[in-house]
């Protein structure tokens, strides 16, 4: 399947909207948040498109953790019908691409522990596990934080 990443915009909204109450329940970021994502300039989002429909989208951010400037993934959705076909991997190399772009050489993200699919994306994709963070979207609904070092 053939997919085109571009940057998101604010006329995406309404469809990432779709897309993230379609992935999350709980956890969901809401509308206006996704808003403020879209309009900030500190935040890396793009959408893949197959045949100019919206089928998923990334959201991420250059911040400062700890002592180092870094990247984050927020969020990384793709409607049900198109899982399994490459996307989000295309997405995500697409993020880490413009990160390193920017100089950026390490990616952290947060994925439920028990979220199998993302889990295995990741680990493909080289992101490695660095702790348990125990109670993170909800009480007795942990989170893992992975990091991956990108290539320079
Ligand atoms: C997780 C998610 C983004 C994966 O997107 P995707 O487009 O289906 O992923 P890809 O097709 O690029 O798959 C890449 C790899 O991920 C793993 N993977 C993806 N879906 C999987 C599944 N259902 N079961 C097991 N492994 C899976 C595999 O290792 C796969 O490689 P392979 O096809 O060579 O086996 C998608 O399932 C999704 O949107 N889920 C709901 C939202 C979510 O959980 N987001 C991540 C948390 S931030």
């Amino acid at each position: 399947m053939k997919f085109i990443i571009r940057k998101a915009t604010v006329e995406d909204l309404d469809t990432l909207v779709e897309i993230e109450e379609e992935c999350f329940t709980s956890e969901a970021f809401t509308k206006k948040q996704l808003e403020y994502c879209l309009k900030s300039s500190d935040f890396v989002s793009l959408v893949a498109l197959v045949d100019e429909k919206i089928v998923g989208f990334i959201i991420g951010a250059v911040e400062i953790l700890g002592c180092e400037t870094a990247g984050h993934v927020y969020t990384l959705d793709i409607k049900k019908e198109y899982r399994k076909k490459g996307s989000g991997g295309k997405l995500l190399d697409a993020f880490e691409s413009i990160l390193s772009e920017k100089g950026i050489r390490t990616v952290y993200l947060e994925v439920r522990l028990d979220n199998i699919p993302a889990r295995r994306l990741y680990s493909k994709h080289g992101y490695k596990f660095i702790k348990v963070l125990r109670n993170y979207y909800e009480p007795r609904v942990d989170a893992v934080m992975l990091r991956k070092i990108l290539r320079t």
